[in-house]
């Protein structure tokens, strides 16, 4: 805001903190000449037909642009510009948390002691799975995947990843691009970052659970309709995999109930970038380019639609 008001009159800020219906998002962009929303707003067809004529610019804090339909957008006439990079390492430090969380059963540990029935240390309690050593398989060799994968070597882990190009960075420090089923099959930790795209819904669903190892543990940072939630909770119930450290979901705010009770779940609200220095890094970036395009310089991360 202390970017914008300097340069916008009037500078509109919703005044709720929640999500707003698809009306009320409607008569919120009714008018405006630029648009700074998040990935909590569903910016359908219908709010970008509001936006015209006036709109010039839905300027995204966040890099994923599922949640905006970009062929509409360009069909109106509208840039849409998101924030990639500087949420790079704030998202592969929160799936690192995931991975050992999970691994070594943290909030478990934690609720046994708030609980006041910890009778102190005994060999067998609370066992978990190793992490140096084991295999970690990436979905999604992009700049949060490539950073998950560049961290695992502090942990001296064999790296797999999936994904339609070779990544040199990955590739100099020892990992092996493979095939979905391969890193599935082979991984004691599978870790999704590919964006949520039509290819890439539900791309783990009952076959994919079931390639997993009994003691793998999946990961999701990226978006939660990469997942068949049903599906993952019958795997985490019936023990088909061990455990599963989430961010996302399906059906967001709404995460399937038994992922907040099953015992193997860690389970986070969507707070990859959330620290004080990624989200105001964020803020810029959406800010300025707003801005730019207002007066009209290209901006810094256009979203172009494909095809
Ligand atoms: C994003 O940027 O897409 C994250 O989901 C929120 O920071």
């Amino acid at each position: 805001m202390a970017i914008l008001r300097p340069a916008c009159e009037p500078l509109d800020v919703g005044p709720e903190d929640r999500r707003l219906s698809p009306d009320e998002l409607a008569a919120a962009v009714r008018g405006r000449d630029g648009v700074l929303c998040s990935v909590a707003d569903d910016i359908d067809a219908a709010v970008l037909e509001a936006a015209t004529p006036t709109c010039r610019v839905f300027a995204n804090f966040g890099v994923g642009v599922n949640h905006i339909d970009l062929k509409a957008a360009a069909r109106v006439g509208i840039t849409v510009t998101n924030t990639p990079g500087v949420l790079t390492d704030a998202t592969a430090d929160l799936t690192w948390t995931l991975i050992l969380a999970t691994a070594r059963r943290v909030p478990e540990g934690m609720a046994l002691l708030r609980s006041g029935n910890w009778k102190g240390w005994t060999p067998t309690q609370l066992l978990g799975h190793d992490v140096t050593g084991r295999t970690l398989g990436i979905l999604g060799a992009g700049r949060i995947g490539t950073a998950v994968g560049q961290r695992a070597a502090s942990f001296r882990m064999p790296l797999l990843y999936v994904d339609q190009r070779e990544n040199e960075v990955l590739d100099r420090v020892g990992a092996r691009r493979v095939g979905l089923d391969e890193c599935l099959s082979s991984s004691h930790f599978v870790s999704l970052h590919v964006p949520l795209t039509l290819q890439t819904r539900r791309l783990i669903g009952p076959r994919e659970l079931g390639l997993m190892r009994p003691d793998g543990i999946l990961i999701n940072t990226s978006r939660g309709e990469v997942v068949d939630e049903t599906a993952l909770v019958q795997a985490l119930r019936d023990r088909r995999i061990t455990a599963a450290g989430l961010d996302v979901y399906e059906r967001e705010p709404h995460p399937s109930p038994e992922l907040l009770t099953l015992p193997n779940v860690v389970c986070l609200p969507h707070v990859g970038s959330a620290t004080t220095g990624t989200r105001s890094a964020m803020a810029e970036l959406a800010a300025g380019d707003l801005l730019r395009v207002l007066n009209g310089q290209p901006p810094r991360h256009r979203v172009g639609h494909e095809g």
